[in-house]
């Protein structure tokens, strides 16, 4: 069977749609956080966008491209599209991370593997590990703000001013540096997670 009659072509198809969507509501989650002025939780819901449209791009570049046979796909798959608030969007991002990294990748590269595609089975496996990394991310973000302990921490701990590097430990960073008068939304996170 030709490669681009397979299920898998088809998944792939699926995700390609799935990351470039991901990644434009990312960026409107990060335009959000700034209208909040929270600059750094931008910054790394913008670095998830980034991922998501490199996600993308691997299922572009590496298969889709090289296996099609030049006709355009039909893809028959179901998309989300909510917004909402800062806190809402995060935490159906939360939701949508956790369904790709414990449902979607995982039974596409079954269905890669059964089709004999190792090489398609591995990047799903590999992108579905930094989805539960996005995941965890997201639900720091979403308890963080919804909470407002984005800059509050029952220990001390080392803010850091992203403009000018001014630093101070305590239990809750500064309103505006007293450096350079950055808000607090410039002030580093403390997300406890790998990849940001
Ligand atoms: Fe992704
Ligand atoms: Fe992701």
């Amino acid at each position: 069977m030709q490669f681009h009659s397979t299920q898998t072509y088809q998944n792939l198809a699926r995700a390609f749609a799935g990351e470039c969507q991901a990644g434009m509501r990312y960026q409107m989650i990060a335009k959000l956080a700034m209208k909040e002025n929270l600059v750094r939780l931008a910054d790394a819901v913008k670095t998830i966008a980034k991922n998501e449209t490199v996600h993308a791009t691997q299922f572009f570049n590496k298969f889709l491209e090289k296996g099609g046979n030049k006709e355009d796909v039909l893809i028959d798959a179901t998309y989300p599209f909510h917004a909402g608030t800062l806190a809402e969007g995060l935490k159906f991002a939360e939701g949508d991370e956790k369904a790709e990294a414990t449902e979607i990748y995982p039974s596409f590269a079954e269905v890669a593997k059964r089709e004999g595609f190792n090489d398609v089975a591995a990047l799903f496996t590999m992108i579905a590990e930094v989805e539960n990394s996005h995941r965890d991310i997201f639900r720091y973000l979403t308890k963080a703000v919804k909470d407002g302990t984005l800059y509050k921490s029952n220990e001390p701990l080392l803010w850091v001013c992203s403009e000018c590097g001014y630093m101070h430990v305590a239990t809750e960073a500064w309103k505006v540096c007293p450096l350079c008068k950055a808000g607090q939304g410039y002030v580093d996170l403390h997300i406890p997670f790998k990849g940001i």
